[in-house]
């Protein structure tokens, strides 16, 4: 299988503070992971890096076969798909929906931009078609709930049909149903071979969506356990990583954690 990400002794330092220290991790073609970790564990600086968004203080991040400061970024960036909240909050106001999930395309086409432009277009739809969105195609991103505007965000990150999809917390937000209806969507994508690599980040054990394989645990930039789900996700590994003892439920390839009493 082929590697899609590949960190060597990642870290990344911002003034005095170490928000990654050493990180080793490989995602392979076809896995599905989750990231979990408390609040600052450095979830969201990972995906920066895993995104091309960010380069590693020190270390090696290899992103679909190229090593990070020695690529391009720009021609790197349209093979990764991104969702995430920085990223919508920098969706202008007015802008409709189709256009939000269109211009994700922009920057990859060249001479015969006519021709694209209607198969861009065409993609478009059919993904907020899949997203469940279509009636919604001409309102302003602004006006949307939560729950749809996170529809849209993946939809627009999978616009490029990228090698690698990140979703970093897909789910907040979201009202029970919301994010029911995104753990069964974010499933069938898991369960098809023609999805890319995922790496979802949540903070919520119930938003894991079944099919997922890997799980990468971090706490204050560091990895406490890396796997597949089935050997990693354990009370263990969980309670070590939040610092307080949990009790797991596993049901139905779906997971659950709370305090230990
Ligand atoms: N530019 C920066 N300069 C200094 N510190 C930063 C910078 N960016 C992030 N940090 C800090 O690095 C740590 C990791 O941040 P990060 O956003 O990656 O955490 P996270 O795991 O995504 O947290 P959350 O679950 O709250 O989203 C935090 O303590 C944050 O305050
Ligand atoms: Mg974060």
């Amino acid at each position: 299988m082929n590697e899609v990400l590949g960190l060597a002794d990642v870290s990344v330092v911002r003034g005095r503070k170490d928000l990654l220290t050493d990180i080793n991790w490989q995602v392979k073609e076809g896995e599905r992971w989750v990231v979990l970790g408390p609040n600052g564990a450095g979830k969201t600086t990972l995906l920066q890096i895993a995104g091309a968004r960010m380069h590693p203080t020190r270390g090696l991040a290899g992103v679909l076969g190229e090593v990070l400061g020695a690529v391009d970024v720009f021609e790197l960036r349209p093979r990764i798909g991104l969702s995430s909240a920085s990223l919508a909050n920098h969706i202008p106001e007015q802008e409709n929906v189709l256009n939000v999930v269109l211009t994700a395309s922009y920057g990859m086409t060249g001479r015969w931009r006519e021709a694209y432009e209607k198969l861009d277009e065409r993609r478009a739809f059919t993904l907020l078609h899949d997203w469940g969105m279509s009636t919604m195609i001409n309102r302003p991103f602004s006006t949307l709930s939560e729950g749809e505007r996170k529809r849209v965000q993946i939809a627009r990150a999978l616009m490029t049909d990228p090698e690698l999809l990140l979703l970093d917390e897909p789910g907040a937000g979201l009202d029970l149903a919301g994010r029911e209806d995104l753990v069964a969507r974010l499933s069938e994508l898991a369960a098809d071979e023609e999805s890319p690599a995922m790496v979802l980040v949540t903070h919520h054990l119930e938003e894991i969506p079944p099919g997922f394989t890997h799980v990468l645990l971090m706490r204050e930039g560091g990895i406490v356990a890396a796997g597949p789900i089935e050997d990693t996700l354990t009370e263990e590994n969980l309670s070590e990583t939040f610092n307080m003892p949990l009790s797991l439920r596993a049901e139905g390839g779906r997971f659950s954690a709370v305090a230990k009493r």
